[in-house]
C-alpha cells in the first residue's frame, strides 16, 4: 500500500461499528493499520467486530452526551489520542407519511443523525486540538442531497408509500455541519469530510426491502446494482489518510450515479 494510504499508528473511532456499513468501515481501516475503537450500543455486536481486528469494543449510545464523553475518557485512557472520527450511527425517524409524522420520530431522527454526529465531533475536535489535527468522516447519505423516492419501496403495512422527511433533513444537515466544522477547525489542522452512500445492500437492509424493491432502487442507478458494503472503504481510508491532506468540508458521493440521473 502507498504510505500516503498508510493509517499505522493512527487511533480510529467508528461509530455504530457493530454491524452494516459501520463493521465493514472499522475492518478496513484496521486492514490500513489503524487501531480501531468499535463503538456501538449493541455490546455484543461491537465485541464480535473488535475481537478479530484486536480492536477496543466499547458499549455507546451516540445519542446521550454522557455516554459520548465516556467513550472519549475510554480511548484517551487507553490510547491517549484519537486521530480519525467516523460517525457513522445515524437514521431514525420512522417512515410515517408527512402528513402524520410524529413530532416524537422527528425528535427521535434528529438525535441519532444530526446530534450523535455533533456530539462525537465535539469530543473529538477538543482531543485534535490539542493534539495538532484529526480527521473527522461523517456518514451522510444520497438522500441528504436529493428528495426520496417513495414509490421505489415496499409499502408500509397501511398501503401507504413509506416518506423518510426526518432523514432527508438530517443528512442534509450532516453535509452542512461538515462543511461549518472543516471551515471552524481547518486552523487546528482538522480536516472534516463526509461520505454519502447511495444504497447499500447492508444485512439489516437486505432483510427488510423486498427483493422486488431492491430490483426497483437497481435499475434506478446508473450503475445496475445496490453497493455492497465494501464499497464504501477505500473513500473512507482515503479521507482518514495523509492521501486526503488538503480536502476539507467535502461530501464524497458514493452512490454508483445514483444523484448523476
Ligand atoms: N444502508 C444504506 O443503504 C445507507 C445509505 C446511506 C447512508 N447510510 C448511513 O450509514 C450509516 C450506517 O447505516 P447501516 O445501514 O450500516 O445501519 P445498520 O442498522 O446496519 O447498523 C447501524 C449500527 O448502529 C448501531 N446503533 C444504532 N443506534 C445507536 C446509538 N444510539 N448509539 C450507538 N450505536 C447505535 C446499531 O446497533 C447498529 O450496529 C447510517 O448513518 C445510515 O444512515 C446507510
Amino acid at each position: 500500500m502507498s504510505e500516503r494510504f498508510d493509517l499505522s499508528g493512527r487511533v480510529a473511532l467508528v461509530t455504530g461499528a457493530g454491524n452494516g456499513i459501520g463493521k465493514r468501515l472499522a475492518k478496513g481501516l484496521a486492514e490500513a493499520g489503524a487501531e480501531v475503537v468499535v463503538a456501538d450500543i449493541d455490546g455484543a455486536a461491537a465485541l464480535e467486530v473488535a475481537a478479530p481486528i484486536g480492536g477496543m469494543a466499547r458499549v455507546v449510545n451516540v445519542t446521550d452526551p454522557a455516554s459520548v464523553e465516556a467513550l472519549f475518557a475510554a480511548i484517551d485512557a487507553q490510547y491517549g489520542r484519537i486521530d480519525v472520527v467516523v460517525n457513522n450511527a445515524g437514521g431514525g425517524g420512522g417512515n410515517a407519511p408527512t402528513l402524520e409524522l410524529k413530532l416524537a420520530d422527528w425528535q427521535a431522527g434528529i438525535d441519532l443523525t444530526l446530534t450523535s454526529t455533533f456530539l462525537c465531533a465535539q469530543q473529538a475536535g477538543r482531543r485534535m486540538v490539542t493534539q495538532g489535527g484529526g480527521k473527522i468522516i461523517n456518514v451522510a447519505s444520497v438522500y441528504g442531497m436529493v428528495g426520496h423516492e417513495s414509490a421505489l419501496y415496499d409499502l408500509r403495512p397501511d398501503g401507504e408509500p413509506p416518506e423518510s422527511l426526518t432523514y432527508l433533513v438530517t443528512k442534509a444537515g450532516v453535509i452542512n455541519l461538515t462543511r461549518g466544522l472543516a471551515v471552524y477547525w481547518a486552523k487546528h489542522n482538522i480536516q472534516v469530510n463526509a461520505i454519502a452512500p447511495g444504497m447499500v445492500k447492508t444485512e439489516r437492509l437486505g432483510q427488510q426491502i423486498s427483493e422486488a424493491a431492491w430490483d426497483r432502487l437497481a435499475a434506478r442507478t446508473p450503475m445496475g446494482r445496490p453497493a455492497n458494503p465494501d464499497e464504501l472503504v477505500g473513500a473512507t481510508i482515503f479521507l482518514a489518510s495523509d492521501a486526503s491532506s488538503f480536502i476539507t468540508g467535502q461530501t464524497l458521493v458514493i452512490d454508483g450515479g445514483w444523484t448523476s440521473v
